[in-house]
């Protein structure tokens, strides 16, 4: 290893939660790893310590502008009692990328995977084993230097903390209903759309909450300029199948290049399907579904996973899709990608990464 970090254990174990009843990101672990930068320094002290609050000083950046960004993936307990990371190296790719965007000083990918490592090993007792629980990671970054002057900062802190969780929507991996947002818009040409900010979760709350009154769990976001072609769903991305062809939103800007994303379009090519990465309309979506050939939708990320889409609620009408119930390459996709993810199915394609 070529990062070594101080690890201070926690004196006083919590009790684990009951795997029957996990929910997502309700409970955490007895630690959490730590790292500060500063410039002119580095990133530097790297450290596991026990899980608790962080000090910040109320002028920190990170209040007022949210310079600050996250990352979200999972480790897995395989059968035989190994864990198992699924494509880290993503994340931290995808980490730079967001930091270059947010002018948060970049990190060592290596340093990032290791760290990572690190506090998974100290906690993999924590590992749910249950079908459909996993040990999710959120590493995350945020400037916590003093000031109330708009630049970016000196300071930052980089945290890793884990949740034992089970399926992101209470209902596990079953049809989900998602309304169509005409009037928010998740992001623009040139905005923040491609990088995992949390400043683009919280302009996604008023969307979020009128879908949760329609009785949806989800939105179905339109680009901001003609709000017309379909976009996210929601945390997730969104693939259609129509006829013979898979569909889903290019990578221009405003998506966000999910980790499941790629490994869903890998998979699907692998199995000699056609998946065209282009703009869709919706109204075309809707066309499909009134002549019989949308044959799916369906959603994908790290916490959702495959999360199948039963109704559309657009323009005051309800689209059923397959009469509202899960359908067939969602269920092989997600399958397949858990079958991997937990050392179930063999990892031809290499994404594993073992702790
Ligand atoms: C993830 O899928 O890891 C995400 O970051 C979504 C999250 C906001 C729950």
């Amino acid at each position: 290893m070529k990062y070594q970090f101080a690890v201070q254990k926690t004196a006083t174990p919590k009790p684990k939660p009951d795997p029957d009843t996990l929910k997502f990101g309700k409970t955490f672990t007895d630690h959490m790893f730590i790292m500060d930068y500063e410039t002119g320094k580095g990133w530097h002290d790297g450290r596991i310590v026990p899980y608790g609050p962080l000090m910040l000083d109320p002028a920190a950046a990170v209040l007022h502008y949210g310079q600050e960004m996250f990352e979200g993936l999972k480790a897995y307990k395989t059968p035989d009692g190994r864990v198992l990371l699924f494509r880290p190296y993503m994340n931290a790719a995808r980490t730079n990328r967001t930091n270059e965007r947010m002018c948060i000083p970049a990190i060592d990918e290596e340093l990032f995977v290791e760290a990572i490592r690190a506090v998974v090993n100290v906690d993999r007792d924590w590992i749910p084993d249950k079908p459909g629980t996993s040990l999710y990671i959120r590493p995350f970054i945020f400037a916590d230097e003093a000031f109330l002057g708009v630049h970016a900062a000196n300071h930052y802190k980089f945290v890793i903390i884990l949740s034992p969780v089970g399926p992101y929507y209470e209902k596990g991996f079953s049809a989900t209903s998602i309304y169509v947002e005409e009037e928010y818009v998740r992001a623009a040409p040139g905005g923040t759309g491609y990088a995992k900010v949390g400043g683009n979760y919280a302009g996604s709350l008023k969307a979020q909450t009128k879908a949760n009154a329609m009785g949806c769990e989800q939105v179905l976001w339109l680009d901001a300029i003609e709000r017309s072609y379909v976009e996210e769903i929601g945390t997730s991305n969104a693939f259609f199948v129509i006829g013979d062809e898979i569909i889903t939103a290019p990578l221009t800007g405003t998506i966000l290049p999910g980790v499941t994303r790629d490994s869903v379009i890998a998979l699907l090519e692998k199995w000699g399907m056609q998946v065209s990465q282009r703009r869709l309309r919706i109204e075309d979506v809707i066309k499909a579904a009134g002549d019989g050939t949308l044959r799916e939708i369906f959603a994908t990320g790290t916490a959702a996973v495959i999360s199948p889409v039963g109704k559309l609620v657009y323009k005051n009408s309800d689209i059923t899709i397959r009469e509202g119930k899960v359908g067939p390459l969602a269920t092989r996709l997600y399958e397949t990608l858990y079958g991997i993810q937990t050392g179930k199915i063999a990892d031809d394609m290499g994404w594993t990464v073992a702790v």
